[in-house]
């Protein structure tokens, strides 16, 4: 691990709101940190764009016509920019894409994942609507390491969110999106 702040890596395919979120936490001086590098596999995405405002290195890696795919000169690309951007930590912020060798190698137990779920219930990327279609009344958002097994990593911080009878899917998506947003952030200021 290098000396000095805390450097961030992010990958999102999306909003990119809990990037946001560490965004503001870095610039606020909530958090120590200095973000190096954000990835995304989606050029017009939400992520890519708050990266732009925030000064922050951008970088869109081409995923290839597969939308289930993330072929190897991807995985490539994306563990020579985090390489060169020398992250300590790599955060996984809504990115929807499974990510392999060499950066899971490269990285071991310090690439995180955020997921809105109670893992290890409901992995995957339907995990909200899965945990509603069930009947359950609480669901969550867990903060783990990644490994080879999709959403199944040691967890590292876990925290349940009620589900309301009225709840509909974009109510109990920004429910978890909240609880989210104060853990990542959290879970990299008690990094060591
Ligand atoms: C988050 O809710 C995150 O838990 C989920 O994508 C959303 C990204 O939101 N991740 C997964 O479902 C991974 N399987 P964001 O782009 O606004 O941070």
């Amino acid at each position: 691990m290098s000396h000095g702040p805390l450097k961030l890596a992010f990958l999102g395919s999306g909003a990119g709101t809990n990037f946001q979120a560490v965004i503001d936490a870095v610039a606020s001086g909530r958090l120590s940190a200095q973000i190096v590098c954000a990835i995304s596999d989606n050029p017009s995405s939400r992520f890519l764009e708050r990266a732009r405002e925030a000064n922050i290195p951008e970088h869109f890696v081409d995923p290839g016509p597969d939308s289930r795919k993330f072929p190897e000169a991807a995985q490539q690309a994306v563990y020579d920019l985090l390489t060169a951007s020398h992250a300590d930590v790599v955060v996984l912020a809504g990115f929807m894409r499974l990510l392999k060798d060499p950066t899971l190698s490269a990285f071991e137990g310090r690439i995180i994942n955020i997921h809105p779920s109670l893992l290890p219930k409901y992995p995957g990327a339907t995990a909200i609507q899965d945990a509603m279609a069930a009947g359950e009344t609480e669901t969550g958002a867990t903060i783990h390491q990644v490994t080879a097994a999709l959403d199944a990593g040691p967890i590292i911080s876990q925290q349940v969110v009620p589900i309301s009878p009225d709840d509909t899917l974009q109510t109990l998506r920004a429910k978890i999106n909240a609880v989210e947003q104060e853990m990542i952030v959290d879970v990299l200021k008690n990094w060591r």
